[in-house]
């Protein structure tokens, strides 16, 4: 019987989810950006952490805010300011979209960052991941947030033989968007969920199947039941 159920794909994905949220509950860092649910605080840190490791976003997220406190103060700021205040994170095309985004939400959207992530994909620099990662992070949405570690966690854990591209694609947002619950404190945990998973367990370079929390409910890794 255990077989059987843990093969139907909600029940599995309800086990993935619980293991998960636990997990996650005592052993997920207490990370800055956590803390907080402002959105231009949260876009900020969205946009660094795309290509960006954690420890240095956790040193230049603070300085950022410092000397750009509100969505406002970046609108008005000039480019090489926010250049300058970029500099040592790397991929600066993102601290001039970000500086255009801002101008754009000052302009049209009254200071406030859109909650809507079609909006938010209109915006410089935005892709489908950060308006996800906005939408949930900072108005606690229930929309998914794939990045690569996101996307890679879930092949491993629910489709280990998903072809690349772009029916793939969807499929991995299907189940994401299975994953996430209705809107509310809990949709906002398990993206970040996702995400500490992939960081710390289910990692491109390892898998640590035998500390991970959701190795029952996986297709990829040892010791899952199959
Ligand atoms: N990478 C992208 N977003 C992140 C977040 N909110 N926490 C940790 N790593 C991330």
């Amino acid at each position: 019987m255990p077989r059987k159920s843990i093969l139907d794909p909600e029940t599995r994905r309800w086990h993935f989810r619980r293991n998960l949220l636990a997990w996650f509950r005592r052993h997920g860092r207490d990370l800055p950006w956590r803390r907080t649910r402002d959105p231009y605080q949260v876009l900020v840190s969205e946009v660094m952490l795309q290509q960006t490791q954690v420890a240095r976003v956790t040193a230049y997220w603070p300085r950022f805010l410092e000397r750009f406190p509100t969505v406002q103060h970046l609108a008005v700021a000039t480019p090489r300011r926010v250049r300058d205040a970029w500099d040592g994170l790397g991929y600066y095309r993102r601290a001039e979209n970000l500086r255009r985004a801002a101008r754009h939400v000052v302009t049209h959207h009254q200071g406030e960052v859109p909650r809507d992530t079609a909006v938010l994909r209109s915006l410089p620099g935005i892709g489908a991941y950060t308006a996800g990662a906005v939408a949930s992070f900072a108005y606690e949405l229930a929309e998914p947030a794939i990045d690569t570690n996101v996307a890679r966690v879930l092949r491993r854990v629910f489709h280990p033989r998903l072809r690349k591209g772009a029916a793939g694609d969807r499929q991995l947002w299907d189940t994401a968007k299975a994953l996430v619950p209705r809107a509310g404190n809990t949709a906002w945990t398990t993206n970040q969920a996702l995400m500490e998973l992939g960081a710390l367990i289910c990692t491109a370079r390892v898998m640590r199947c035998d500390i991970c929390p959701v190795r029952k409910s996986c297709l990829t890794g040892r010791r899952g039941e199959r």
